[in-house]
């Protein structure tokens, strides 16, 4: 990560995210030279995370309870190893995971991007990772000048990672297996902060994912049901 703040963040519509942290819409604006100061964290990490969100998010504000709970979590989680490291700032690395279940449609993704969006303004640094599983597994099929492992790792050992739709693949292969199987069994013995989505019911997780899966999950997540219409189809 590089210190050097953008010069403004103006236009991102982060007001929301800063008045949700108890902060004033202009707090992040501070220029005040000190590389290490929670706003200049919170520009730097904002600028890199906001090139991963996806423009029909670019504004998502989170608006469970939950996500707001996990990222106050997060945020004094690092704070206290910043304590015991004494670093110069305080970064995401061991935490809670979240899996956010819900039909197609009820702003899944939104919430997901919206608790990016928020965790980054917080002033605590946090480097994100961002896939569907589809891209995931397309993103590691083994192919020429590829390497696959190296590309596996830069999920597996991202600091937060977004799995966007777990789960929903047409027909589980033994290659989409193993990828789950491995990725969700580092991210649970490391204690690696995790967000999936997913539109399986409850029912169908184990018949979709696998028992190794859905048990790891089972304990490294909370599990948070949303309910709902489409709002697409609404929308529509
Ligand atoms: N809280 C919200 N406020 C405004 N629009 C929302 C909200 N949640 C979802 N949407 C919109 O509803 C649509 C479906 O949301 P999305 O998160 O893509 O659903 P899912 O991922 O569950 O399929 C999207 O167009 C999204 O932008
Ligand atoms: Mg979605």
């Amino acid at each position: 990560m590089q210190y050097i703040p953008p010069s403004t963040l103006r236009g991102q519509d982060l007001a929301p995210l800063l008045a949700a942290r108890g902060h004033a819409p202009d707090w992040i604006q501070l220029h005040d030279w000190d590389p290490h100061s929670p706003q200049n964290v919170a520009r730097n990490t904002y600028a890199e995370n906001s090139a991963k969100i996806p423009f029909h998010y670019r504004s998502a504000v989170p608006s469970l309870p939950e996500l707001r709970a996990w990222i106050d979590t997060l945020v004094a989680d690092a704070k206290v190893m910043q304590a015991e490291r004494k670093g110069p700032i305080a970064s995401v690395i061991h935490g809670p995971s979240l899996l956010l279940l819900g039909q197609t449609g009820v702003g899944k993704t939104h919430e997901a991007y919206g608790a990016m969006r928020e965790l980054s303004v917080s002033g605590v640094y946090a480097q994100w990772q961002v896939t569907t599983a589809a891209d995931l597994y397309a993103a590691l099929r083994p192919r020429h000048g590829i390497d696959s492992e190296a590309e596996f790792r830069k999920y597996r050992d991202a600091r937060l990672l977004l799995v966007d739709d777990l789960g929903t693949e047409r027909k589980p292969t033994e290659f989409t297996e193993e990828i789950n199987f491995r990725l969700i069994n580092h991210r649970y013995e490391h204690h690696l902060p995790t967000l999936i989505t997913s539109n399986l019911r409850p029912k169908e997780l184990t018949e979709r994912l696998g028992d190794r899966v859905v048990g790891r999950l089972a304990e490294m997540c909370q599990r948070i049901p949303m309910e709902g219409t489409d709002r697409r189809r609404k929308a529509a």
